[in-house]
């Protein structure tokens, strides 16, 4: 085995994050590890690469015992990692991302060319050919993270761990990032590999290894397993039957809540009219770089659109910026909670109160018992993993954080809200909760906008959806007309 670890224990205050948990990992083999929200993946990987320090248990590398200190020790050991955030400099080239901290020298100072010939050269050996001299941040995200493997394993090069790396990128970026996987993993890499994506764990990984509660459930080859079993090995329960298809059932007459006429701005998303319905969910499909996000952004405001309006029962609404369009009852969560939304060290019950109370103005406070109400209310109903509401939501796992976040939109109980990949990062217990939760508000007479790559899910979840290519919106379905086929043609071009 190239890495074995044995009895892998960690605790935070007040829990314990991994107990006494086994793990195994082959030259030559891409192992996914999987689980829900909070189940302790990250905490292993942070165990691994130094982040944290194990309270017990071993850790060897190709049989010697290793306990790094810092992510530079664990690299220098051979273990790089790769997080979903690239952790790179994007106002540095390409080729200085690569090199920095081992840049050929020449007479002492910096030789420029040898470092681009070394940078094109390793990117060449992942079939890459771009020009190095460019700024990191003008290439796509696919291509930084490649740049960013590239990296880790030039500076590592045994163990390449991957935690979420997929959750930004299209399918065809994802494709070339396995690619790269693939071709390490042939040259005798051992790679971990994190994501809440199965058809990816299915279509890239040999082994799996399924943690709930900080244990460890089971490790099997992925051919051994079919999906329903390691569903229920990640839940600890038997799947509950999937979230009804709102569309097929027969459109339903609703009052007019919104009107957008002609609507839009040169470079993001050409004029479209829309109105959406009381009660009614609109779901947003088309490729990454369609318009999606900037047709979301537009609505609420963040980009002035240029021509058209917005109206309500009531006349225009002057939708200028954020504050203008919370002001009106809409509410935005982003697609990149993590940077966009949480404060770190504020409470849960902090997080969650603090939009609303940023609406009513710092004057009048919201009294603590409300706050602690709507906190362990939100809790409860988006099953957000913690011990307290007074925990800082910067402890929560990954998709905690983004379920919270979620709960401070929530919490201002908005008219129309929007939802940019709401279930992104988040386990596949709770997807069916957020997709539950938000018929239950819409049958409540909220109206919500949702943004999604995953066709399953908007299908489920929609009453109507609109289609968009090239920053267009190119087609409006609803009711049975709703399938994956339809929306796959219309963002293909078929139908107009
Ligand atoms: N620095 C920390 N302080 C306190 N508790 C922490 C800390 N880091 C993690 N935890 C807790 O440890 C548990 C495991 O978290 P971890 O981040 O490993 O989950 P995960 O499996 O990566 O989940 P996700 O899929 O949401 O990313 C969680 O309950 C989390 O709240
Ligand atoms: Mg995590």
């Amino acid at each position: 085995m190239l890495l074995t670890i044995r009895n892998l224990t960690k605790s935070f205050p007040g829990m314990r994050a991994l107990d006494a948990v086994d793990f195994d990992l082959a030259a030559g083999e891409v192992h996914a590890l999987l689980g829900e929200n909070g189940a302790g993946k990250s905490t292993l990987i942070k165990c691994l690469t130094g982040a944290y320090r194990r309270d017990a248990g071993r850790i060897a590398l190709e049989g010697a015992e290793i306990t790094p200190h810092s992510t530079v020790e664990a690299q220098d050991l051979g273990i790089g990692t790769v997080y979903q955030e690239v952790n790179l400099l994007p106002n540095l080239t390409v080729a200085q991302n690569l090199m920095f901290g081992r840049e050929p020298r020449r007479f002492g100072l910096i030789d420029g060319r040898a470092m681009r010939a070394e940078a094109r050269a390793m990117l060449a050996d992942y079939g890459i050919e771009i020009d190095v001299d460019r700024d990191l941040g003008s290439y796509s995200v696919a291509i930084r993270q490649i740049i960013a493997i590239a990296r880790a394993v030039a500076l590592s090069g045994k163990v390449l761990i991957l935690d979420e790396p997929t959750a930004s990128l299209d399918a065809r970026e994802v494709g070339m990032v396995f690619e790269v996987v693939r071709r390490l993993r042939d040259r005798g890499l051992g790679i971990i590999f994190v994501s809440h994506f199965l058809d990816q764990v299915f279509d890239l990984c040999d082994r799996i290894t399924v943690l709930r509660n900080g244990r460890r459930i089971v490790t099997e080859r992925i051919a051994d397993l079919d999906r329903v079993k390691l569903i229920e090995h990640m839940l600890g329960r038997a799947l509950e039957d999937e979230v009804e298809h709102r569309a097929t059932r027969v459109p339903r007459a609703r009052p007019d809540l919104l009107h957008f006429e002609g609507v839009g701005r040169r470079g993001m998303v050409e004029p479209f009219d829309l109105t959406v319905g009381k009660g009614e969910v609109v779901g947003l499909a088309g490729l990454l770089g369609s318009g999606r996000t900037e047709t979301a952004e537009l609505m609420f405001g963040l980009h002035p659109a240029q021509g058209g309006q917005v109206r309500d029962a009531d006349g225009p609404l002057a939708l200028t910026s954020p504050r203008a369009a919370i002001a009106a009852g809409f509410g935005f969560a982003p697609e990149d909670r993590k940077t966009d939304g949480i404060v770190a060290e504020l409470s849960i019950r902090e997080n969650i109160a603090l939009a609303l109370q940023a609406r009513r103005g710092w004057a009048r406070p919201i009294p603590r018992t409300e706050q602690n109400r709507m906190a362990d209310d939100y809790i409860r109903q988006l099953d957000i993993r913690t011990s307290g509401r007074e925990k800082p939501i910067g402890e929560l796992s990954g998709g905690n954080q983004q379920k919270a976040v979620l709960a401070r939109w929530l919490a201002m109980n908005p008219r129309f809200l929007i939802l940019d990949e709401p279930t992104r990062g988040i386990d596949v217990g709770a997807h069916a909760e957020i997709l539950r939760l938000i018929r239950r508000l819409t049958a409540e007479g909220m109206s919500v906008l949702v943004v999604s790559s995953e066709l399953d899910e908007l299908i489920a979840v929609s009453d109507r959806v609109i289609v968009l290519r090239d920053r267009r919106h190119v087609a409006e379905l609803q009711g049975t007309r709703i399938s994956p086929e339809t929306i796959m043609r219309a963002i293909a071009g078929e139908v107009a």
